[in-house]
């Protein structure tokens, strides 16, 4: 079976630099592809930062910290994107994913496995129309990807159990926990959780404030309330998420994406990454 030595993580946004960074951290060769130099660039400082701060709490060492950050390449050109396996965490749009895996398929060994960090699309529709179907596999990891344990393992309709057992091998060295989930909309925890940020902005469009619903949300137990929740995960993939998890079900009442995430698009508030969503950030 294919051993991963090398790894390609295709966008550099919220989640693709935190997977670069655990990539890398975990002993693989890793590439970081963004179309946006900008991108990149504001990705490899908060990579360096997270070693930084791995090193300041003392789990790893000055050299272990060294060693991640040389393990680590930038790009913009898909033609130095040479990987066993690839990530992307790029638009969560199913044509611009299966598109950038057949392009980086031309450029790639014929084993190269191609996993989708995608929160709501369906695995199977994005392998659809990609060269070796059997080889796409979802990976879905949550936002910090460096802190947070859990990443749901999807197997498509064609996905083979090589290709299942290379992906769920690879969670586990990068030591995080592996669930199988089915290919469903949202899979388990975007499923569950969808409810959580709609209902908030039901209430939000009802008059109840922000500030309201967050903080006895939190008092109620959850970790973080779900405006607070939003700005974290982008605003814009939020309502990406929303509107392919609404469309996937055949549009329920209940799962209606809000007007009031449509203007935080329109506005370009899209969370802490812009420095406003619901709330302000320095
Ligand atoms: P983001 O908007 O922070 O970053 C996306 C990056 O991809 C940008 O830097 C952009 O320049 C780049 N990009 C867009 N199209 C590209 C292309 N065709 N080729 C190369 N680069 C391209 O998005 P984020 O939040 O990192 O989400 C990425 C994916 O991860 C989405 O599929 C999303 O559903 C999924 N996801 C997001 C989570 C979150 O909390 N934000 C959690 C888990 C999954």
């Amino acid at each position: 079976m294919l051993s991963i030595q090398s790894i390609c993580v295709c966008g550099a946004g919220t989640m693709g630099a935190g997977i670069a960074q655990l990539a890398a951290q975990s002993g693989f060769h890793t590439i970081l592809y963004d179309v946006n130099k900008a991108a990149l660039a504001k990705a490899a400082e908060a990579i360096l930062n997270g070693f930084q701060l791995l090193a300041d709490k003392n789990r790893i060492t000055a050299a272990e910290k060294d060693n991640a950050a040389s393990r680590l390449r930038y790009t913009t050109d898909t033609n130095d994107c040479i990987a066993d396996l690839f990530i992307e965490a790029i638009v969560e749009n199913i044509a611009v994913k299966a598109g950038l895996f057949n392009q980086l398929n031309e450029v790639n060994h014929s084993e190269v496995i191609f996993a989708t960090n995608t929160s709501s699309l369906s695995v199977s529709a994005i392998a659809k129309t990609v060269i070796n179907p059997q080889r796409v596999a979802g990976m879905h990891f949550f936002n910090p990807a460096p802190v947070m344990k859990l990443v749901e393992v999807v197997k498509g309709e064609q996905t083979s159990d090589a290709t299942l057992q290379i992906v769920t091998e690879l969670v586990t060295q990068m030591g995080k926990t592996p669930v199988l989930c089915k290919d469903a909309p949202g899979f388990i925890v975007n499923h569950v959780a969808r409810p959580y940020y709609l209902e908030a902005l039901r209430l939000l469009e009802s008059g109840i404030a922000i500030e309201t619903i967050d903080t006895l949300m939190e008092a109620a137990g959850f970790k973080m309330g779900p405006f607070k929740l939003m700005d974290l995960i982008g605003n814009d993939v939020n309502y990406a998420v929303s509107n392919s998890i609404y469309e996937a079900m055949h549009r329920p009442e209940r799962l209606k994406p809000s007007p009031i995430q449509k203007e935080k698009l329109a506005n370009g508030e899209l969370g802490k990454k812009t420095g406003k969503g619901y709330y302000k950030y320095e």
